[in-house]
């Protein structure tokens, strides 16, 4: 974790936000006595089987460093945490936190005049929040009962938490519970590896971990591109306005740029700490043609993890953020009318028939 933290800490435009985190240990040792461990990881218990990521120390540490290449990838923005253009929040919702980096150590430091949620299957670590963040352990997938809508709702590297089916059933329930002409914001990494000046050799094990992993996924129904449906899927649950941006995230530090350097650095970290937890439960319960040994995992994450440290292999991730607004009453009853205006003239075809 040391790394990381150095690269918090170093961070000019976030190092004044991190401040803490408050008390869940009544929650949380509940969860570390039903919390059924798979080899060295455990997994959240809220429903059982519902998510493949870890909730263990080694997770949070690749979610930190998850957060943290998002960050960077941004740092040349005032706000870096997110790009729709929200003023004056009031109620912010950060789905499938994870540790809180986003929702706790930023977002809410950076608006502390709004309340931000975090909501997740399991609590995340330590044992101080800022007074304006409140995590919730839920499944989102569940009827919500907040009471006030949001002005901004969040999800970030939820790929594989939802089968199609629960994709439509989250962006509806982010539609219902957003104010009209308030925002959506989405940001996704495609698991599979890219190479654009043919370093990789056509045998190597790192794009072969990240096919076996979707192909397991495929198979649980739990697609992992969402990073491709994002856009559509918003765009079906009646969000418009939608505008997007891609990034080239290298794994390890072999660009050029010193922005995009630091952001592989990290995202070696988010890898190596990340990919057995990704890999276990996935690969053990779906993994094709049969499920795979824990030991079969292991032999190539670890084949993977030592590929991962070259340098000459130059690695990438397709990332995008998507972000998208619902209608403000006027355009909703826009569509309303031209709903009722389509409705009556298919009446009326039909009764030409
Ligand atoms: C990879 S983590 C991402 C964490 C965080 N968004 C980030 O960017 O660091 C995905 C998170 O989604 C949570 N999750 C999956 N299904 C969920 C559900 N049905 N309800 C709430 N959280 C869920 C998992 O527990 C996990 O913490």
């Amino acid at each position: 974790m040391s790394d990381i933290l150095e690269v918090r800490n170093n961070l000019p435009r976030i190092n004044h936000l991190s401040r803490g985190l408050r008390k869940w240990e009544t929650v949380w040792a509940v969860i570390s006595i039903q919390g059924h461990p798979l080899t060295t990881h455990s997994y959240q218990v809220v429903k059982e089987g519902r998510s493949w990521f870890p909730s263990d120390e080694q997770q949070w540490e690749s979610l930190e460093a998850g957060h943290l290449i998002a960050i960077i990838l941004d740092s040349h923005r005032k706000n870096p945490l997110f790009y729709a253009p929200v003023e004056n929040p009031k109620h912010i919702l950060d789905i499938g936190t994870g540790r809180g980096s986003w929702a706790v150590s930023d977002t809410a430091d950076l608006f502390p005049e709004t309340i931000v949620r975090g909501v997740d299957l399991f609590p995340p670590p330590g044992d101080w929040f800022p007074p304006n963040c409140i995590m919730e352990v839920d499944d989102i997938l569940q009827e919500w009962t907040w009471r006030d809508p949001f002005d901004l709702i969040h999800l970030r590297h939820m790929l594989g938490s939802f089968t199609p089916d629960e994709w439509d059933i989250v962006y509806k329930h982010c539609y219902d519970n957003l104010k009209p002409g308030s925002w959506i914001e989405h940001l996704e990494m495609d698991p599979r590896i890219s190479c654009s000046d043919n370093s990789l050799p056509p045998n190597a094990y790192t794009p072969n971990f990240s096919e076996r992993v979707l192909d397991a996924a495929e198979n649980w129904n739990h697609p992992l591109d969402t990073v491709r449906t994002m856009r559509s899927g918003l765009e079906k649950a009646g969000f418009v306005d939608i505008h997007e941006k891609s990034y080239r995230c290298p794994i390890g530090p072999w660009a050029r740029d010193a922005t995009l350097k630091e952001a592989g650095r990290l995202h070696y970290h988010h890898w190596a700490t990340g990919m057995e937890g990704w890999a276990m439960f996935i690969l053990t319960k779906w993994g094709l043609p049969k499920p795979w040994t824990k030991e079969e995992v292991q032999v190539l994450v670890a084949k993977a993890r030592k590929e991962l440290k070259d340098p000459h292999l130059h690695m990438f991730q397709h990332t995008r953020r998507v972000w998208a607004r619902k209608p403000t009453v006027e355009e909703m009853s826009g569509i309303h009318v031209k709903q009722e205006e389509d409705g009556i003239a298919l009446i009326k075809r039909e009764e030409v028939r």
